[in-house]
């Protein structure tokens, strides 16, 4: 028993000092805010991972589609510069067209005196050839190729064009290797173009691009009543041809590199293939005869539509945009293109990632911290009232806790502080209670000593006085005067010692008797020694006696307690009310209660306190001695018993006592 008890309270103080982990308990204990802090944990892990999955998502398509959006400008900024160029031979061919020396040598049917003057325009404009025909459209001179003999043309498409329409015309148009020779034996050579295999190419069987791509420009040359006399055209051939195409490079993206690479590129195709690009094959040489993928080929070449996206361009990934080039009948005979480099984007993209991805990071830190510091705010007042708890329990009751909070928090710690002082003021009250409680003991035991003194040594003094006087008496005739004399002294001499038999009892000097009997039978008892009196000829008494066990009491003593209680009340009713009696059994606490309510006048809380004090008596000389509840506590409290009062004053007294059932042997007699 003592053992289970110890290690109960082992188990208590290991409880107490060790709050995070007991292996023979629950398992873990966490602190508060450890569990504030888990429990914010996954919002903040969820909301930041959300966070940053759709950002990344949105900045990725955003970065991807700004590329795609600055390429579809860019190559529109490819075309104008494409569409100038074609303007600029256009302008050439048209202005050298309208010039009178042209006009006269026509008219006059002199071509021998042009010929110088022409090849110098088509040198000094870098022009590939410019050529002369009569109003038939069949050639009559060749700037590039003057020494040549003049092969008869069949068909022109813009020298038909002129000729039907009046008017200059300009165009991009395809020319094979016989034209291109019969202009200039040059520009065959130039035109030759080797086809290169390269990853993600449209296939193809050809080796060779023989043909060429060229800007021309053809103007009718009229006389003086406006009738055409002849047509001169002229152009340059794109083939090899980077001068477009590094313009755009220079113009659009202003010749930008990025990790050692052209940043943007352009591209003229002629079908599928390069004649004049700016990409670059891995020696550094241009990636003239590569072809473009099958995807871009089928739509921009056979369904007719620019193309945006990313594709492999070569040897690497760009962000292109592809659009038809169309010939003066708008049939499609090349591509334009440009691409930026995509690594530049993706690494925008990886660095814009990154730091994202450090600010969602600092942010969750940034959180993790600030719901740190408030379940701090929550623990810290905790813990406080936690330990001021503890110094209560050990006896410290002064440990006012020091937090101002306006939340629920402070109400709690105001609580609790008000309740430390409570329980302070009432611990100061009850030292006094018994302090003074303990004062009265003693001060009542050194009276009963002295009074069980005096009471012995008057006793003998008195029975000597008692039996003479009492001899005396008896020798003294009535009629004598000291016969009354000597009655009164007999009747005052036994007074006296029934006060002093009061106040042995009320010491206890007397032997107990002790019995095994019924309370509800001792009661009924006294009843009996008491009804007859005429005090109680106007009380009505009411029984309520219930089952009750035997209890060992001293019969004599008990009644007697009984006695002065029910004869209190029947002098404080002076004769005439109501008197109940009640046994009723607490066998939880072991006890049989007995109660004495009377309808009595009550008394005052003043002489509440005092009525068990030996001699306190309301009543007058000679009627009360003031030591029947005196003795009637005594003899209660050596049954182990308790006795009590309640009273309110108009209403009536109720007297409670309680004896103990099971008393085998432990009652103290002396
Ligand atoms: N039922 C009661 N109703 C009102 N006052 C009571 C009652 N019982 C006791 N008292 C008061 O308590 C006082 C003390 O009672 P206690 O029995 O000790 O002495 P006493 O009756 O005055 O004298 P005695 O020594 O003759 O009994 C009484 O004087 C009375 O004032
Ligand atoms: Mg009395």
């Amino acid at each position: 028993m003592n053992r289970n008890n110890r290690s109960d309270k082992d188990q208590e103080i290991n409880e107490r000092e060790t709050p995070f982990w007991n292996p023979f308990r629950n398992g873990y204990h966490l602190p508060i805010a450890t569990k504030l802090i888990l429990s914010y944990l996954p919002i903040i892990i969820i909301t930041s991972g959300v966070f940053t999955i759709v950002g990344i998502q949105l900045i990725s398509n955003r970065i991807m589609s700004e590329a795609q959006e600055n390429v579809r400008h860019d190559l529109n900024s490819a075309q104008e510069i494409y569409q100038s160029n074609l303007l600029h031979i256009h302008d050439i061919v048209r202005l050298t067209s309208e010039r009178f020396f042209l006009t006269d040598a026509m008219v006059a049917g002199d071509i021998e005196s042009v010929k110088n003057e022409l090849i110098r325009v088509k040198n000094v404009e870098n022009l590939d050839f410019l050529s002369l025909t009569d109003a038939n459209g069949i050639v009559i001179f060749r700037a590039s190729n003057s020494d040549a003999p003049i092969y008869p043309k069949i068909y022109d498409e813009l020298v038909s064009a002129v000729l039907s329409q009046k008017t200059t015309v300009v165009a991009t148009t395809e020319i094979s290797m016989e034209e291109l020779e019969k202009e200039s034996p040059s520009l065959v050579e130039k035109a030759n173009i080797k086809i290169i295999d390269t990853p993600k190419a449209r296939a193809k069987n050809e080796t060779e691009q023989t043909s060429g791509l060229i800007m021309k420009s053809a103007a009718p040359i009229c006389d003086h009543q406006n009738k055409i006399i002849g047509v001169l055209y002229g152009g340059v051939l794109l083939n090899k041809n980077y001068k477009i195409v590094d313009e755009i490079k220079q113009t659009v993206f202003e010749g930008e590199r990025y990790l050692g690479k052209d940043i943007g590129t352009a591209t003229i195709f002629k079908d599928d293939v390069r004649i004049s690009t700016n990409v670059k094959n891995n020696d550094g040489s241009r990636a003239i005869g590569t072809r473009v993928s099958e995807e871009v080929y089928n739509k921009v070449v056979i369904e007719g539509q620019p193309w945006v996206g990313r594709a492999y361009v070569v040897n690497d990934w760009y962000i292109t945009a592809y659009e038809p080039i169309r010939n003066i009948h708008y049939k499609i005979v090349g591509i334009l293109y440009v691409g930026i480099l995509e690594q530049k984007y993706l690494d925008i993209k990886k660095q814009t990632i990154l730091a994202f991805l450090s600010i969602t990071l600092a942010g969750a830190v940034i959180a993790t911290l600030i719901s740190y510091i408030i379940s701090q705010r929550i623990t810290v007042p905790i813990n406080k009232l936690v330990s001021a708890s503890r110094e209560i329990a050990q006896g410290n009751l002064n440990p006012i806790v020091n937090i101002k909070s306006d939340d629920e928090l402070g109400e709690l710690v105001s609580a609790f502080n008000t309740m430390a002082t409570t329980i302070n003021e009432r611990e100061e009250k009850l030292k006094e209670f018994t302090k003074n409680k303990i004062m009265e003991s003693e001060r009542l035991a050194i009276i009963g000593q002295l009074a069980a003194n005096v009471a012995h040594e008057l006793n003998n003094p008195l029975v000597g006085i008692i039996t003479y006087s009492q001899l005396l008496l008896e020798e003294t005739p009535k009629e004598d005067k000291s016969n009354e004399f000597l009655n009164k002294i007999v009747i005052q001499a036994n007074r006296c010692k029934d006060i002093v038999r009061g106040l042995l009892d009320f010491s206890r000097q007397r032997q107990p008797d002790t019995t095994l009997i019924n309370i509800n039978s001792v009661l009924k008892q006294v009843l009996s020694l008491l009804e007859n009196q005429a005090l109680f000829l106007n009380i009505k008494v009411i029984l309520k006696l219930s089952e009750l066990p035997m209890v060992i009491i001293d019969q004599s003593q008990i009644e007697r307690v009984f006695m002065n209680i029910i004869l209190n009340a029947a002098e404080a009713m002076d004769g005439h009310g109501q008197l109940q009696i009640e046994t009723n059994l607490d066998a939880d606490e072991g006890f049989v209660e007995i109660k004495i309510i009377d309808s009595g006048p009550g008394i005052t809380e003043e002489n509440l306190e005092k009525i068990f004090d030996p001699f306190f008596t309301t009543k007058e000389a000679g009627h009360g001695v003031g030591l029947g509840l005196a003795i009637s506590y005594g003899i209660v409290r050596e049954h182990k018993g308790n006795i009590s009062v309640k009273s309110k004053v108009g209403t009536g007294t109720t007297f409670i006592i309680k004896l103990p059932v099971s008393i085998h042997g432990n009652m103290r007699f002396q």
